[in-house]
């Protein structure tokens, strides 16, 4: 098919829930896409921090045939090795104990919520349970009732009211304004190490620190959605280890089987054992291909040190940026390659004239142009990249 027809296809077909940019890709390598006219273009958007080992892996792509070969979804009626494996190496990497697989990050964030619930109810057997969950202004946690419940963007959740209840909602980067909130229903506190979609922003070395703190003396739940931040993007596994803390339950996606949809929720062993027979289920969650998918990556994340690559680099691209002379940036930030570059304007044009000079870079909250290339990239890409995107910002002035 052609990019024109594919393009008319789509508007035709598919129910108009995605802004897109005018090319149809077609495939990938390493940190490139190529349309379907053939076209190259390097990838700073990075599948939205899904390709964390890169487009066009061939030895991925064995990984995969192999498995798929062998057996797709035997369901979670039966063991799989795959499954297993995984489970081991997630609970080794986050010192937490036991995992639940689901297919994306929306619901990895409510097989969260739910446990939140399920652990308040048997603390409390004769209450009705405490439901409450703070969370952060500006947070994107999915699009599902629950996931968007816990989202802190009034856009995206107003034409979707009534929401699931319980949830409130206090400025990012202020443990205080949890502590205020916290009343006798609050059983959870949730945010992102770093918030991804409200533009990276970056909060104060302390923060987590301190919500760990105030959540062990009120008796609640630390809830973090890793899900953009984790699998190695910003130069650990998990952000939170920057901070020297662990949560009660993490939740990991995107970046976890390098574009094959999976997300995982895991929980220490007493809060994942209020889970009993029945209480959640997924028909696809956990499945050996994707189970496959996300050994091979979190083996090659670590085999190839990707998380040292993503703090060198990402450090080294972040300087760079910081170098521009425009007036159009507001603010450079990000950690590893989780990068940000705020703008006084609107994003959309620049996107547009990057991807017109073949660069690919994803713009969120409005003004916030958002890099999160595949975790091995490298100087020379990244230079190449910087040229672009300095000519561009440059020009605006
Ligand atoms: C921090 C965070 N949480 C949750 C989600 C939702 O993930 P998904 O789109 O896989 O449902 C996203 C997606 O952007 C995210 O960045």
């Amino acid at each position: 098919m052609d990019m024109k027809k594919i393009i008319e296809s789509e508007k035709k077909f598919i129910m108009p829930t995605y802004s897109r940019h005018g090319i149809a890709i077609e495939s990938g390598k390493g940190c490139c896409l190529f349309d379907s006219d053939g076209k190259k273009y390097i990838d700073l958007a990075g599948g939205l921090a899904t390709c964390s080992i890169g487009h066009g892996n061939l030895e991925f792509a064995d990984a995969l045939r192999a498995q798929i070969g062998k057996v797709t979804n035997p369901t979670n009626l039966y063991y799989t090795e795959e499954q297993v494996k995984l489970a081991e190496k997630i609970s080794g990497l986050s010192g937490l104990d036991k995992c639940f697989f689901s297919n994306s990050g929306a619901e990895s964030i409510e097989a969260a919520i739910k446990l939140a619930r399920k652990r308040a109810k048997k603390k409390n057997a004769e209450t009705t349970g405490k439901i409450g969950i703070i969370a952060a202004r500006n947070s994107f946690h999915g699009r599902t009732f629950g996931s968007l419940a816990a989202t802190g963007k009034e856009k995206i959740r107003d034409p979707f009211r009534p929401m699931l209840g319980g949830f409130s909602h206090v400025e990012y980067d202020n443990a205080e304004a949890v502590e205020n909130a916290i009343t006798d229903e609050t059983a959870a506190v949730i945010v992102e190490p770093i918030q991804g979609e409200a533009g990276i922003i970056v909060p104060e070395e302390d923060y987590l620190k301190s919500l760990r703190e105030i959540c062990d003396r009120h008796g609640l739940l630390l809830i973090l959605d890793e899900i953009q931040t984790g699998c190695g993007r910003t130069g650990r596994f998990f952000a939170y280890e920057h901070s020297k803390i662990k949560p009660d339950i993490v939740t990991l996606a995107k970046g976890l089987a390098n574009g094959i949809p999976i997300g995982v929720t895991v929980a220490r062993d007493e809060i994942a054992l209020s889970f009993e027979k029945g209480d959640h289920g997924s028909t696809f969650g956990g499945n050996p291909v994707v189970c496959r998918a996300a050994n091979f990556t979190v083996e090659f994340i670590m085999k190839n040190k990707l998380m040292g690559n993503a703090t060198a680099n990402g450090d080294y691209f972040i300087n760079k940026l910081k170098s521009i002379k425009s007036n159009t940036i507001k603010e450079v930030r990000g950690k590893g390659l989780m990068i940000g570059i705020e703008l006084n304007v609107k994003g959309a044009e620049i996107v547009k004239k990057c991807l017109e000079k073949k660069l690919l870079i994803n713009c969120t909250n409005e003004n916030v142009l958002r890099l999160l290339p595949p975790l091995i990239i490298d100087k020379q890409t990244i230079d190449t990249a910087f040229e672009v995107l300095k000519e561009v910002l440059e020009d605006e002035n």
